[in-house]
């Protein structure tokens, strides 16, 4: 169902854009979950509450529910919502799904053990006014999880808008999470092997950031 009825409004220019994306059987960045959600596991409280913004086609919300993990996944596109849905089905495991604007999304208060944002590509002001709710919406000892290109990722061409604007650095990122212990910050290039769309060396920003208030 579109979120915008208005075919100019830029919600549904995005959406009709992600949706035409997952149109067809393929996953498009894979049913393997991302190098670096492996990777930020033992970070995230056992057994929490996960929200898993602008998460596609599920591969990261469905293995993160394989993990023990209850999971809640949001995207803008409901193909990929859908597509998700039907990966959790055919992996044995639930998860709560939303079709909605992360930049709109309520993401309530106190509520999630961690928060992961994998290859969201938001302009600046977006971006950090999503952290910064993001924050909000932790408990305390709660992680966001991130991980994106960032803007060293123009000259490789292997994934991610081209668009400067949406390229973000990592001191950019961290300084979104100021009040929070940074466990992990990196910038540089690693081997992204994700489906059809994310193939090759890439230069990705990655950030772990906790909510102080208690240990995990
Ligand atoms: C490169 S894909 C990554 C998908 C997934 N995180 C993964 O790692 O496989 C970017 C995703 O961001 C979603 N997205 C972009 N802007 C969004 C917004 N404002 N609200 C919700 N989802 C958004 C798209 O629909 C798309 O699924």
């Amino acid at each position: 169902m579109p979120l915008s009825a208005a075919a100019d409004d830029p919600v549904a220019k995005l959406q009709a854009f992600w949706n035409a994306r997952y149109a067809g059987e393929e996953f498009v960045y894979g049913r393997e979950p991302n190098d670096f959600v492996v990777q930020a596991v033992p970070a995230i409280p056992q057994q929490g509450r996960v929200l898993c913004l602008a998460d596609g086609e599920g591969r990261n919300s469905v293995w993160l529910a394989r993990q023990g993990f209850r999971v809640t996944a949001v995207d803008v596109a409901e193909q990929g919502v859908a597509k998700g849905r039907e990966l959790a089905r055919a992996s044995g495991v639930e998860i709560e799904t939303r079709v909605a604007d992360v930049t709109r999304f309520d993401l309530g208060v106190e509520r999630w053990d961690a928060i992961v944002s994998i290859f969201l590509h938001l302009p600046s002001k977006a971006r950090r006014d999503l952290h910064h709710r993001a924050i909000a919406a932790l408990a305390p000892g709660g992680v966001f999880v991130y991980e994106a290109y960032g803007p060293g990722q123009l000259r490789y061409r292997t994934g991610g808008p081209p668009e400067p604007q949406l390229l973000h650095s990592l001191d950019d990122v961290v300084s979104d999470f100021d009040g929070c212990a940074i466990e992990h910050a990196f910038e540089g290039v690693r081997a992204v092997n994700e489906g059809r769309l994310h193939r090759g060396d890439g230069f990705v920003v990655q950030v772990i950031a906790r909510t102080l208030g208690s240990e995990p």
